[in-house]
């Protein structure tokens, strides 16, 4: 609705590793070249977790960031940004949890897993039960049409369509609604407006998503239309009042998942992990000692790629020629492990240069990435300012 924004947020967990890479800055990298992309780091959402080790924030931010731009998110087609500098996020969040009602929190399955996986941590708190309200505040200020995420986070992304339908619906009813929206179609023109009419009786009689589809293109194009105008018209084609805050939809990554070095998820904590900007020694260190087919013991033993990590290492970086030398030397014992492995080692290597090169100009310059931040963080807080004015007057707080 408002120029397919893409907004996503990562917390700031310090240097990340390849599986960060591979799960999702690729996919960043890919689609800042399609849509307006807005990228932040979600350091409240650290602290829903990590309240008691506030030190840790600023490192990690820093880190991270510089990871981003090592990765190939480039600032000169994304905006970056920081969430605690727009401070619009949590007046949303506010005005948001007015609306929502504790069970929908409650029943967001991350909440009793994580509870579960962090029990050293004391995590009863209204912060961590509001962690996907914040997440919905975070994506709903930007009026965003796709977040891209992980397969983890989709019932977060549900829960902020929910989120957006109810304050709709609560809100977007404004007196007289019909008729203004009639207006609104007449302004279209009347070749528009006949297929404006015509595409909502297909969606509402006949429940056509492609009719709905087209006519959300066909309000795209169109220029003249005010905002409130615009905001009846979509609303109008469902059936409810004003959208004033549209239903973002999930962009599932690709699944080229990079696993850790034993096969499980990568992550810092199992020690399993590469560095996305990891000295290549230790990089080449690490491959050459990561377990393999544990039946394979002597090199005449032949293995099984389908039990050895470093095959899915090669799914994600070989190509067919390579894959199939593996299958067949694997199977027949005709090529040893460390020898299976040099390939990997070497994709790995040249994936890893250019993320060097990026980052040093950072490295030498720290005053470049918060120039880059706070940059971006203006030109977040526009955006957010714009939605905030128009939810505040929908919620009765635009008095004088
Ligand atoms: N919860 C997300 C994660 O753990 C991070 C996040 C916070 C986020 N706010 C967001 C992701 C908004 C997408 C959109 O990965
Ligand atoms: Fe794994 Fe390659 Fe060794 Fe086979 S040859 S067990 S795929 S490292």
């Amino acid at each position: 609705m408002f120029a397919d924004r893409v907004v996503s947020g990562m917390r700031p967990t310090g240097s990340l590793h390849l599986g960060h890479y591979h799960g999702a800055l690729k996919n960043w990298v890919r689609l800042q070249a399609e849509y307006p992309c807005l990228f932040f780091v979600a350091d409240w959402h650290a602290l829903t977790t990590h309240y008691a080790e506030p030190g840790e924030i600023e490192n990690n931010v820093w880190e991270m960031v510089i990871d981003w731009l090592a990765s190939g998110v480039d600032p000169s087609q994304s905006v970056l940004f920081l969430q605690s500098r727009v401070l619009e996020h949590a007046e949303l969040h506010t005005l948001l949890s007015m609306v929502t009602p504790l069970g929908w929190l409650e029943r967001v399955p991350t909440y009793k897993d994580q509870q579960e996986r962090l029990s050293d941590r004391d995590l009863s708190t209204y912060g961590f039960l509001g962690y996907p309200l914040l997440q919905a505040a975070d994506v709903l200020i930007y009026r965003a049409k796709f977040v891209p995420v992980g397969e983890d986070q989709v019932p977060h992304v549900e829960l902020m369509r929910e989120i957006a339908r109810r304050f709709n619906h609560l809100y977007g009813r404004e007196p007289g609604f019909e008729d203004k929206a009639k207006e609104a179609v007449r302004k279209l023109g009347s070749r528009k407006a006949r297929v404006y009419m015509d595409l909502r009786t297909r969606f509402q009689e006949q429940g056509h998503d492609e009719a709905l589809e087209a006519a959300h293109a066909l309000l795209d194009e169109q220029q003249n239309l005010s905002k409130l105008d615009r905001e009846r018209l979509f609303g109008y084609l469902e059936g409810g009042g004003r959208v004033i805050l549209p239903e973002p939809e999930v962009l599932l990554t690709e699944a080229s998942r990079l696993p850790g070095l034993d096969g499980q998820k990568m992550s810092k904590s199992y020690s399993n992990a590469i560095g996305l900007r990891e000295a290549p020694e230790q990089v080449t260190r690490k491959i050459r000692t990561m377990p393999t087919d544990p039946a394979r013991v002597k090199r005449t033993d032949p293995g099984d790629p389908d039990k050895c990590p470093v095959w899915q290492f090669h799914q994600v970086y070989s190509d067919l020629p390579t894959r199939e030398w593996v299958q067949q030397g694997c199977r027949s014992a005709g090529i040893g492990c460390l020898e299976c492995k040099q390939p990997v080692i070497d994709r790995v290597l040249l994936e890893q240069r250019p993320m060097f090169e990026r980052a040093q100009r950072y490295i030498d310059d720290p005053t470049l990435v918060r120039s880059i931040i706070a940059d971006g963080c203006d030109k977040a807080r526009d955006l957010a300012r714009e939605t905030m004015r128009e939810v505040r007057a929908a919620m009765g707080l635009d008095y004088s």
